[in-house]
């Protein structure tokens, strides 16, 4: 088999860099480990900055979102038992939109199937040969386990933090950027209507806690955990109860319980490796990059990477034009590092380490009355959380 570019990975990155290429005329090929119905069933990100969303619309990805998305005008800064409301919309003429990463998955597969474009899910054992010639090679197992190849002009690697892109480069070409953090955080979701209209982001001496939702239905909600808590120590009563004491509030919050549909512990850290690309190979997303998930940037910078390719890619088609493939790398790292220093900023400022003393507590409170008392550190905060217009970074 023959395409013009071989994407590893059908997650917000690979499906969304298929859709821009559809849409520019160029033939992809997309590759996915997983079955559909787990991919699109994977509960992750849910907060989506006003770049993506207007990225979503403008490429004809989002006529469900503006029917079911839901509009955020700001959210609450919760310290001290007091809520601090970041005015995002005030500050930066824009919202964020709260619509869970599936949807978009959902949203995406289903129009490249509607166009009857490849897209090949179980897939196993994938390969990459030859990257550093003009014809870089894909081998896989199909779903039924027989062998496949796909010869390409460029091979695009989306296939997350665990794939095997960002494997298939030298280690000497790679230099690693990288932080560990001494906690992570346990999400739950939960079948209740949320206990506030806007999203919480709590600082308490019990540990980080984060009320967000998906629907008027579903909330959705974080607690900062020890890196190896085991799932199986948090029953539900004791997820409600910690949630209820860390949510606390001197005006009496009251947070709503109710069945809860999916948990899980997700281990947090700040990793880079540069460069994002390797002869024909072009790592975009968690593949290249991965953010602690305070500040919600992961979908959002996956989805930025794949526009400065898609772009790339259709110079270097249409015009031979390799000028975009050679900048792709340094002209995505901007982005990437604001954000990498945005969620590293945002999850300092919020978390309590283990071996955090009075000291550490005095400055990150003082961080926080700062943000909340000035209206400078508030729209700050406010334009890297709706995320910069890709023309400026
Ligand atoms: P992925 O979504 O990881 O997709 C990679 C795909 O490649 C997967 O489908 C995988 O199955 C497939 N794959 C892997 N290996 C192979 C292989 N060898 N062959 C073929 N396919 C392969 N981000 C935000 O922007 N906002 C948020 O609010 C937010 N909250 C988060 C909350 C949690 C709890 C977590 C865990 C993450 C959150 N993130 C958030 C981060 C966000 O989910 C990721 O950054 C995003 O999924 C990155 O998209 P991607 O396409 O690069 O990678
Ligand atoms: C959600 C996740 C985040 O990382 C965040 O900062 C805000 C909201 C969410 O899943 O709803």
């Amino acid at each position: 088999m023959r395409t013009r570019v071989g994407i590893v990975g059908a997650g917000p990155a690979g499906l969304m860099l298929a859709h821009l290429l559809r849409l520019a005329g160029i033939d992809s090929v997309v590759l996915e480990r997983r079955s559909r119905e787990y991919v699109e069933k994977r509960v992750r990100a849910g907060v989506l900055e006003h770049p993506t969303v207007e990225l979503l619309r403008e490429t004809g990805a989002g006529e469900r979102l503006d029917r079911e998305g839901l509009p955020h005008h700001g959210f609450a800064l919760r310290f001290d038992g007091v809520d601090h409301r970041v005015d995002l919309s005030g500050l930066t003429g824009h919202p964020i939109t709260v619509y869970g990463q599936q949807e978009v998955v959902k949203d995406l597969i289903a129009l490249r199937l509607a166009a009857g474009e490849p897209l090949l899910f179980d897939v196993s054992d994938v390969a990459l040969h030859d990257l550093t010639t003009d014809a870089p090679r894909i081998t896989w197992r199909g779903a039924d386990g027989t062998a496949q190849e796909l010869t390409c002009d460029v091979v695009a690697g989306c296939d997350g933090f665990h794939g095997v892109a960002r494997q298939s480069i030298p280690q000497s070409v790679l230099t690693i950027f990288e932080r560990a953090y001494p906690f992570a955080w346990l999400g739950v979701l939960a079948r209740t209507a949320p206990s506030a209209d806007e999203l919480i982001y709590t600082y308490h001496e019990r540990g980080f806690a984060l009320h967000s939702m998906r629907s008027p239905e579903i909330t959705r909600l974080y607690l900062q955990v020890p890196p190896e808590e085991d799932i199986a120590d948090w029953s539900d009563a004791r997820i409600w109860d910690e949630l209820s004491a860390r949510l606390a509030t001197r005006d009496g919050f009251t947070l709503t319980s109710g069945p809860i549909l999916d948990k899980g512990v997700t281990p947090m850290r700040s990793f880079v490796a540069e460069p994002l690309r390797h002869g024909r190979l072009f790592l975009a997303g968690d593949a290249a990059h991965i953010v602690p998930p305070t500040g919600a940037k992961g979908m959002n910078l996956a989805i930025a990477d794949v526009r400065l390719l898609a772009r790339a890619v259709e110079e270097f088609v249409r015009n031979k034009d390799e000028r975009l493939l050679d900048s792709y790398s340094a002209d995505c790292l901007k982005r990437v590092w604001r954000a990498e220093h945005f969620s590293w900023w945002m999850t300092s400022m919020l978390h309590l380490a283990p071996d955090a003393d009075p000291f550490d507590r005095r400055l990150q409170l003082a961080q926080l009355r700062y943000t909340a008392a000035s209206d400078p550190a508030r729209t700050s905060l406010a334009e890297n959380y709706v995320g910069l217009a890709y023309e400026r970074l």
